[in-house]
């Protein structure tokens, strides 16, 4: 059996979480493979709205298993407050979840050094979510890392006590305040909660799930523009977010990827710092931002808002090897009577498709086409033709198929391409 991945091909919030949501009816496992509780994936069911972080989006489907596998990084306290409202919202999270021995743990000193890095960097600084990630990150590829498997071993504390002191000299170098007691205490907590959930070694128990024959979703956090090579460097998060990363991430072999299935939002947003050549600071963008709601789940930032940018997908399609493209919010676009549409980039004196290797020192100016908008899609008549003109302009553009398109945040506002169908 294969594994098909869903992942985000612009600055992450493309609307990844919906649709892993919808789609994770036709799977056995839904599985989380990178990133951490930087993410923030949006589901609406029955009108009511979640946001889950570190929880793959399957969560809500009866007879799903989720798993957080090994390319995670996790903070209990977070976690434990996201599955106490999933319970309340009456998930069965202690049935649904398994963990990965092997994920990362986040240390409340590992959020701290977050902060003071961010804050040592001034005007020049990431953006980051402030959730520990980096540092996570590096302690993982520095070998000294703390593990979930960890939990469960007597010397946890050591090993806690020797990362902390570690983190604590570091903090030196910073001229930052911080008080740590209080993180600590909640954080201890949390970890002896987390002890409920039910850990396995990622590798023999994936690889036996496959072996039986059931299906694996696996979900991406940020988007391919944020990955730590080949995105905005050094405007990225800290992981590998692309689809070769669902090999490291969950420990399977690559001949076991099936279909990779891009998201793209109908326009583009970034949240953070970093470059984003087709981006509207104006009252386009403003209107984008108040229409397509564009607010970080996470950290509630107003996210920047412009036009789609096409080069940029090309880019990402090529390097994830997607083979179908999921479009969402293109009710947004209902708003505007026309909107532009990025298909080449300038740069030192040419035109071209391609992407300079670092877009942070490049001037660049994007050609952009005007399309016309559809007004409201009505169940019951043929799509509008405008809509058309603009899928296939972009299946063209990008040669590869869209299979789906969003039309509002609910599970099943959806158009079938196939068919050209709404499903509700
Ligand atoms: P993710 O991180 O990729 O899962 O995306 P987020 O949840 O951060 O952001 C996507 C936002 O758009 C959420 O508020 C979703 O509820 C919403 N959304 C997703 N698809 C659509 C759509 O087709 N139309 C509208 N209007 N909203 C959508
Ligand atoms: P989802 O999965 C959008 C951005 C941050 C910052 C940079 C680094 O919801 O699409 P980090 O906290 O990783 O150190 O931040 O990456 N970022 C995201 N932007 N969606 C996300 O996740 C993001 N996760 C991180 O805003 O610019
Ligand atoms: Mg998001």
């Amino acid at each position: 059996m294969q594994v098909d991945v869903i992942l985000g091909l612009q600055w992450g919030d493309e609307g990844k979480g919906k649709i892993v949501d919808y789609l994770a009816d036709k799977y056995d496992i839904i599985a989380r493979f990178q990133g951490g509780p930087n993410a923030g994936h949006t589901l609406v069911i029955n009108g009511k709205k979640h946001v889950l972080h570190t929880i793959p989006s399957g969560i809500f489907r009866e007879g799903k298993i989720n798993y957080i596998g090994n390319g995670v990084v996790i903070d209990p306290v977070t976690l434990m407050k996201e599955i106490e409202n999933l319970e309340k919202d009456g998930a069965d999270v202690l049935g649904r979840l398994v963990i990965s021995k092997r994920a990362n743990l986040i240390l409340p000193t590992h959020k701290i050094l977050d902060a003071a890095s961010e804050s040592s960097k001034g005007t020049s600084k990431i953006g980051s979510t402030l959730k520990g990630i980096g540092p996570t990150y590096m302690d993982k590829t520095g070998r000294n890392g703390l593990r979930i498997g960890d939990i469960l071993e007597d010397d946890f504390i050591v090993k806690y006590e020797l990362l902390k002191s570690k983190h604590l000299q570091l903090l030196q170098i910073y001229n930052y305040t911080f008080e740590l007691d209080e993180l600590e205490e909640q954080w201890f907590e949390a970890i002896e909660k987390l002890k409920a959930y039910k850990q396995v070694d990622a590798v023999y128990y994936i690889n036996e799930a496959l072996k039986k024959g059931k299906k694996i979703l696996a979900e991406g956090a940020q988007g391919s523009m944020l990955d730590i090579d080949f995105g905005t460097y050094p405007f990225v998060t800290s992981s590998n977010t692309i689809s070769a990363a669902v090999c490291t991430g969950l420990g399977i072999s690559p001949k076991q990827i099936g279909e990779v299935i891009g998201i793209t939002k109908a326009y583009c947003t970034r949240v953070g710092g970093g470059p984003f050549p087709t981006e509207l600071d104006d009252a386009i963008g403003e209107k984008l931002r108040q229409v397509g709601g564009e607010f970080g789940a996470t950290t509630g930032r107003p996210r920047r808002c412009g036009w789609i940018d096409l080069p940029a997908l090309n880019y990402t399609c090529l390097i994830n090897g997607v083979t179908k493209i999921v479009i969402t919010k293109a009710d947004i676009l209902n708003s505007f009577e026309e909107f532009g549409v990025c298909t080449h980039y300038k740069y030192d004196n040419k035109e071209t498709k391609d992407l300079p290797y670092d877009m942070v020192n490049k001037n660049i100016q994007p050609t952009t086409i005007t399309f016309k908008s559809w007004g409201n899609i009505d169940a019951t008549k043929p799509l509008p033709i405008e809509l058309k003109e603009y899928v296939d302009y972009l299946e063209k553009y990008l040669n590869v198929p869209v299979s789906m398109v969003s039309n509002g945040p609910g599970r099943e506002e959806l158009i079938d391409m196939e068919n050209g169908k709404l499903l509700a």
